[in-house]
């Protein structure tokens, strides 16, 4: 059985809307990170009829999946799981147009058991956006190995992230979403200082990309790449061996 969920930052509706509301105004170069996953999925060649969203807050990266540039014949199922039941709720309000192809699950992916009931080697994608980061580095290793066992053999794991860096442009992300953040409030006329545009997250545990592709590998992936790397974003993942 999943052990009861925690109550965490991401559970309190203020936190999910405020995210959920500024996300594309606060995230640098997010539409850059989106096109090169869309591009990614595409060129992986594997068509996705059943994939899971990790994390999935309101369902931003299965929309882009399902939103797959040429594959109007392919309507894939998916699984989208989080442990905040404010995210959920506005997934299922995001994804009313995909009716009936896809199932929320609230888990805590700190729990083993988040995957309980879904079967392995049925899912021919994994995403997820911003969430991996939340959990310890012991876990990330777990989870991966999870990830592979749930994917189909040839299947692809991409993980849009934030990520740990060391040198001069470490807090570079963060400087940037404040700065984004300011921005958007002097466009619409308001006098909200730096402080109190900034997102308050306080409960990230990154690790570097480096780290994660070796654990990646460690698990037994494959085509373990970093497609995106700027300050603390990253887009990385790799592909689950055929013959596994
Ligand atoms: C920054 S939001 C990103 C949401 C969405 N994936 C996106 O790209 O916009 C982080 C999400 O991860 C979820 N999350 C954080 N830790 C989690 C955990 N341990 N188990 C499940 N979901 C978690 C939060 O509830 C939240 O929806």
């Amino acid at each position: 059985m999943s052990r009861p969920v925690p109550e965490a930052a991401w559970q309190q509706p203020h936190l999910a809307v405020d995210f959920l509301d500024r996300r594309h105004i606060l995230l640098p170069l997010l539409d850059v990170q989106e096109d090169l996953i869309r591009r990614l999925l595409t060129r992986h060649g594997r068509p996705i009829e059943r994939f899971l969203d990790l994390g999935c807050g309101d369902g931003a990266m299965a929309d882009l999946v399902f939103d797959l540039p040429g594959r109007a014949d392919l309507r894939p199922e998916a699984v989208l799981v989080d442990f905040s039941e404010p995210m959920l709720e506005r997934a299922r309000a995001r994804l009313t147009e995909h009716g009936g192809r896809w199932e929320t699950r609230r888990g805590d992916l700190n729990d083993p058991g988040w995957h309980q009931g879904l079967s392995d080697g049925r899912f021919d994608a994994v995403v997820s956006g911003l969430a991996i980061h939340h959990i310890a580095a012991e876990r990330k290793r777990e989870l991966f190995a999870e990830v592979l066992a749930l994917l189909a053999p040839g299947g692809i794991f991409v993980n849009m992230d934030y990520v740990e860096i060391t040198g001069p442009l470490r807090g570079v992300f963060d400087e940037q979403m404040r700065a984004n953040a300011l921005h958007a409030e002097h466009e619409r006329g308001g006098t909200r200082s730096a402080e109190e545009v900034d997102f308050e997250d306080n409960e990230d545990r990154p690790d570097t990309a480096q780290d994660q592709l070796q654990w990646l590998r460690e698990a037994g992936f494959e085509q373990c790449e970093v497609h995106f790397k700027w300050a603390e974003a990253a887009v990385f993942g790799g592909v689950k061996p055929v013959a596994a």
